[in-house]
Formats: structure tokens, sequence, C-alpha cells
């Protein structure tokens, strides 16, 4: 059996990449950073709807001194639930965002998005790829925000410039390995994202959704089955790819 590590698979974007993949028969480590009673009831669901063997671990990719306990739970799991010592996929999407205009830029906030969006998993790559399979894949979840010019968005679009270059030269490193490196950069799509900004601003909708050519924002699952897919062997010529997938937002 194949086996999946999720971040950020708690909700959104990376819940639905979790639901796809244990439609498609691969075992799950999910991560939470807050809800820990979200992760435990996807978890459930997981095991009654597909008979899919799934845990979750917590993970704060900001605190990279938690990374190599997190790695020998990771490690003990395998052994323990799949009779492993490697795994297949690695999903990097736990992320952060929200706008800071410049003028009132601060820098807590430039280290929360580096810190989580780029920087922890960077380093959370480096020590889960040494034990990923050859011939695994690894997607990164970046955004169509790196190629647009939002207000308040410079720092969470030039980070996810760099989540994308990124993938591109990982992709070149891990090849000798038959492992491929993908992005995915979603366009606005309708999860918690930013503490629930478009719940809290339903007027944001309306002015995505007219900015696209579909006239609706994203749902998790438009985005979820295009990172399973990319995964799987049906893509297994493609790598160092950063695929848009927004529905056509701003074409
Ligand atoms: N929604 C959009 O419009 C959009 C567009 C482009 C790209 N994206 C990207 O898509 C990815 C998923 O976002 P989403 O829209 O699905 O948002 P979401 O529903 O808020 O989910 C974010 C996930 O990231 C986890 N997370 C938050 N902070 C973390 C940290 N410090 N360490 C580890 N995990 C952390 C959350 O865990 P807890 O909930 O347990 O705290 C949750 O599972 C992000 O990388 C985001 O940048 C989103």
């Amino acid at each position: 059996m194949k086996v999946a590590i999720i971040t950020g698979g708690s909700n959104g974007i990376g819940k639905s990449t979790v639901v796809e993949l244990a439609k498609r028969g691969v075992g799950i480590i999910l991560t939470y950073n807050n809800y820990q009673d979200r992760a435990e009831s996807l978890v459930e669901a997981i095991q009654s709807d597909y008979g899919i063997r799934a845990v979750a671990l917590k993970l704060d990719l900001t605190n990279r001194a938690s990374f190599a306990s997190f790695e020998n739970d990771v490690r003990k799991l395998l052994r323990e639930v799949w009779e492993t010592d490697e795994f297949n996929y690695l999903v990097n999407n736990g992320g952060v965002g929200g706008p800071m205009m410049l003028d009132d830029l601060t820098e807590d906030y430039f280290d929360k998005i580096l810190n989580t969006n780029f920087k922890g998993s960077v380093f959370l790559s480096q020590r889960l790829l040494r034990f990923m399979k050859e011939g695994g894949a690894m997607v990164n979840t970046s955004s169509s925000s790196k190629s647009q010019s939002f207000p308040g968005y410079s720092i969470y679009g030039s980070l996810k410039a760099a989540l994308s270059v990124w993938t591109r030269y990982i992709a070149k490193e891990l090849a000798p390995r038959g492992i491929r490196v993908n992005a995915v950069s979603p366009g606005p799509t309708h999860t918690n994202f930013g503490d629930g900004a478009f719940d809290q601003h339903p007027e944001l909708i309306k002015m995505l959704a007219d900015q696209s050519v579909f006239g609706r924002l994203g749902k998790p699952d438009d985005i979820g089955k295009v990172i399973a897919n990319l995964l799987s062997d049906d893509f297994g010529w493609v790598t160092a790819q950063d695929i848009e997938v927004s529905g056509g937002h701003l074409l």
C-alpha cells in the first residue's frame, strides 16, 4: 500500500486531498496545527468511508525544533501501521495567509508567513525526503497570487513564488531517485483560509467570482483532485511543473 503525508490535512484543500487519496487506496498521515478535533473526525471518516488507515499528527511548521520528534513519530507509524520504512507521497500544503500593506508591515507578520509557507516546508521536506521511496512524488501548494499584485499580498505572493521556484530546483535534485516534484497554484478557493476571511467578508466572494470566467470561487475539491492526480502514476512523466488551478481566474 502507498502512504502519503499531507501537511495542513485537517481542513480545506488539504482535507480534500486526504479524501481524494484515500479514495484511491492510499494510506494517510495528515497533520493539523490548531484543530485536533477536525483532524480526528477526518481520520474516523476516512476509516469508515473508505476502509483506509489514517493517522493525524500535530505539526507546527513555524516550530522547526519539533521536526526531529515529528520525523521520529512518522518513522514509528510507518513501521507499526504500514510495516514499512518508507513513504510514497508528500504534500506540502499547510499554510497561512491574510493581507498586510507595506506601510503596516511588521517583522512578526513577515516571519509568520515565511516560516509557515516556505521555510517550514523546506526544512520538513529535507528530513522527510530522506526516506521517501524511490519513484515517489511531492506536490507543493503554491498560489496564483505569486503572479498577481493584489494590494496587501506582496509578502504572501513573494513567498509563494519562492515555493514555486524551489519546486523546480528540487525536482532536478530528486530526479536521480525517480522522485517527481510539482506545484499547484490555486486561485481564490472557498476555505477557512485567512481566519475565515471569505465568510467574514462575503463581498470578497462576489468580487473574486466576478473575476473568474466560470463566475465562482474554487471549492476545495477542485484543488484536492488535481493534487491527488498529480501524485499518481498517471502523471509519471510530469515533473518541475507549477499548474494553476484557478478555473480561469483573471483570464
Ligand atoms: N484558499 C485559497 O484561496 C488559497 C489560494 C491559493 C493557495 N492557497 C494555499 O492552500 C493551502 C491550504 O490552505 P486552505 O485554503 O485549505 O486553508 P485552511 O482551510 O485554513 O487550511 C490550512 C491548513 O494549514 C494548517 N496550518 C495552519 N498553520 C499551520 C502551521 N503553522 N503549521 C502547520 N500547519 C498549519 C491548518 O491546520 P489547523 O486548521 O489545524 O490549524 C490547516 O490544516 C495553503 O498553503 C494556502 O496558502 C489557498
